[in-house]
């Protein structure tokens, strides 16, 4: 059973420069509700109740967000806004919360290796909380969790995009399965329109076998001199078996401004003025 979530959360979070100077991209608030949260609710719905964050310089709020304030809750007790505190409350008293540093920031595949002491030797999830998912049934991860124990691999989520946006993405070659899920053949990272092999890009979601570590240890620096999870993942798809997955749901990318404010639109008509709607 899968019970870890990784959540790397060390980037500089450049697009949002001014706003992540110092504080961190994934405590932008989507309303009322920091990006970090609205992930970590989501790893919690699919069963993974151990979350490790790979925080870095700066990051500290964060930490603290999935903390007891004591001063404010002494300061709202017994009033009626001690409800705002319902949701987060549920998570410090239900989640398993650890953190390490990654004192580099030399990419996804690097955070990622980061976590290996606190995840160790079992399949876990690894949720990237610019990309904001809402899913049908439990969400995008809880779709995804299902399928691992149906297949036990690694796991990608996709989505299909425009083809003037495959280079902002990893974008895979798959052999379709069924219905939504394809067996990977190839995977790029960033590739032009004339290289990218299709328009099915992958997204924030992924649940990573433990043997990804050797890989990711084994992987040079690519492009930007970051070291890439893609090429890590693209090893195990030619060694065994790699899955992509086209989730049901919604995602936005809100490490972009345009997301973001489409992200901002959508949660306040649809879960904050009607919270039923979810
Ligand atoms: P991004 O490239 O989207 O995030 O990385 P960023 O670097 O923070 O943002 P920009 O591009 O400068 O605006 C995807 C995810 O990987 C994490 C980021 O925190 C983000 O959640 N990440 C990236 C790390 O934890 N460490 C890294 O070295 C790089």
């Amino acid at each position: 059973m899968i019970r870890k979530c990784l959540f790397p959360v060390a980037g500089y979070g450049t697009r949002f420069l001014p706003a992540t100077k110092s504080m961190p991209k994934e405590m932008l608030p989507i309303v009322n509700k920091p990006l970090v949260q609205y992930g970590v609710e989501e790893a919690v719905k699919a069963g993974l109740d151990n979350v490790t964050f790979v925080t870095g310089r700066g990051k500290r709020a964060i930490a603290d967000h999935f903390d007891i304030s004591y001063e404010l809750e002494h300061q709202i007790a017994g009033t009626s806004k001690e409800k705002y505190l319902d949701e987060i409350r549920y998570l410090i008293d239900n989640v398993n919360f650890s953190f390490t540093r990654q004192n580099n920031m030399l990419g996804l595949g690097h955070a990622i290796l980061t976590g290996e002491p606190l995840i160790g030797d079992e399949a876990f999830g690894v949720v990237l909380a610019d990309d904001l998912c809402f899913g049908e049934d439990d969400g995008v991860m809880a779709q995804m969790v299902k399928l691992y124990n149906q297949f036990r691999c690694t796991i990608v989520a996709i989505e299909e995009v425009p083809e003037d946006e495959v280079h902002k993405y990893g974008v895979i070659q798959g052999e379709s399965m069924m219905e939504g899920l394809y067996r990977v053949t190839d995977m790029v990272e960033k590739p032009s329109k004339e290289e990218a092999p299709s328009n099915l890009a992958i997204i924030g979601r992924y649940i990573l076998t433990p043997d990804i570590f050797d890989k990711i240890r084994n992987t040079p620096p690519g492009r930007n001199g970051e070291v890439q999870i893609t090429d890590a993942i693209l090893q195990q798809a030619k060694e065994g078996c790699v899955l992509a997955y086209k989730f049901k749901g919604k995602r936005f990318d809100c490490g972009s401004v345009d997301g973001f404010v489409e992200a901002t639109n959508f949660c306040y008509q649809n879960i904050y003025k009607d919270p039923t709607a979810e």
